[in-house]
């Protein structure tokens, strides 16, 4: 807590600015920022107890701005549990953004299709998700500053915040799949046993993040919601070798998309 509350002094004697709305930009989905008014940058290494970058995220950074006319803060560049960060280290970020005054949090992220009747390029709004990590944020003492001990799981993706995505994407004529999210720790990519199964237990994608923070969001009473880009096709039956430039590629294009969502979802937001 000491920790999280220097990061938020930190950040709060620089940017004169009170984010409502925290967004967490995926693999290949930074250009949202573009779309961001009046925007402030802080790179993760200068604020006091981030945790350190490693190469993939040099240009970490969090923007703040107006999206969609709501004050917003958005994180460019994630921690991954298979980065080698702890799991207290993954969702220090999600802490600090609720800390600065969040209301609600829009997760995204890279994800590879399960559910055979998606496609590759499709947006999914996460409805549920398996948690497969061999750790989460939650192991340990509780601090009861911070939320609960034994946080309920329920409604983990807000239900009324779904209804604004799916509203947003059927007023924009998108096809929004919805579905069950499960992870995976990577960084490797899955058999085709292991795809199989990851099915077989429920998931209609799979992918490395995500799930932490929103159990970091949910302890904190924090509403959330998530979407997922579906970068690849992963029939067991039927593998394509994976092309992580062309998972990038394909984020690329879909994430077109996706800020067009976050956008509306923004606008019709009170
Ligand atoms: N597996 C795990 N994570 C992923 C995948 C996948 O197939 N595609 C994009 N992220």
């Amino acid at each position: 807590m000491k920790q999280l509350t220097e990061a938020v002094k930190y950040i709060e004697s620089i940017v004169n600015f009170k984010p409502v709305i925290g967004i967490v930009l995926g693999t290949g989905l930074g250009n949202l920022i573009n779309e961001i008014d009046g925007a402030y940058e802080i790179a993760y290494e200068d604020i006091p107890h981030f945790p350190l970058s490693t190469v993939e995220f040099h240009s970490g950074k969090l923007i703040f701005g107006t999206l969609g006319g709501k004050k917003i803060v958005a994180m460019q560049g994630r921690m991954h549990f298979y980065e080698g960060y702890t799991m207290s280290d993954v969702v220090f970020p999600i802490r600090v953004l609720k800390l600065l005054g969040i209301e609600k949090l829009f997760l995204s992220n890279a994800a590879g299709a399960i559910n055979l009747d998606f496609k590759k390029g499709d947006l999914m709004l996460i409805e549920d998700h398996v948690n497969l990590f061999p750790s989460h944020p939650l192991i340990g003492t509780n601090d009861e500053r911070l939320g609960v001990r034994f946080p309920d799981m329920q409604y983990a993706y807000h239900p009324a915040l779904n209804s604004k995505v799916a509203e947003a994407g059927a007023e924009l004529g998108l096809n929004l799949r919805r579905g069950v999210y499960i992870t995976a720790q990577g960084p490797m990519l899955e058999t085709p046993a292991e795809y199989r199964m990851l099915r077989k237990l429920g998931g209609d994608a799979v992918g490395m993040s995500t799930v932490p923070e929103v159990i970091a969001a949910n302890h904190m009473s924090l509403p959330c919601c998530a979407i997922s880009v579906l970068t690849d096709e992963c029939n067991p039956d039927d593998l394509k070798p994976i092309d992580i430039e062309e998972i990038i590629a394909v984020a690329g294009k879909a994430e077109q998309k996706l800020t067009k969502l976050f956008v509306k979802v923004m606008e019709n937001l009170e």
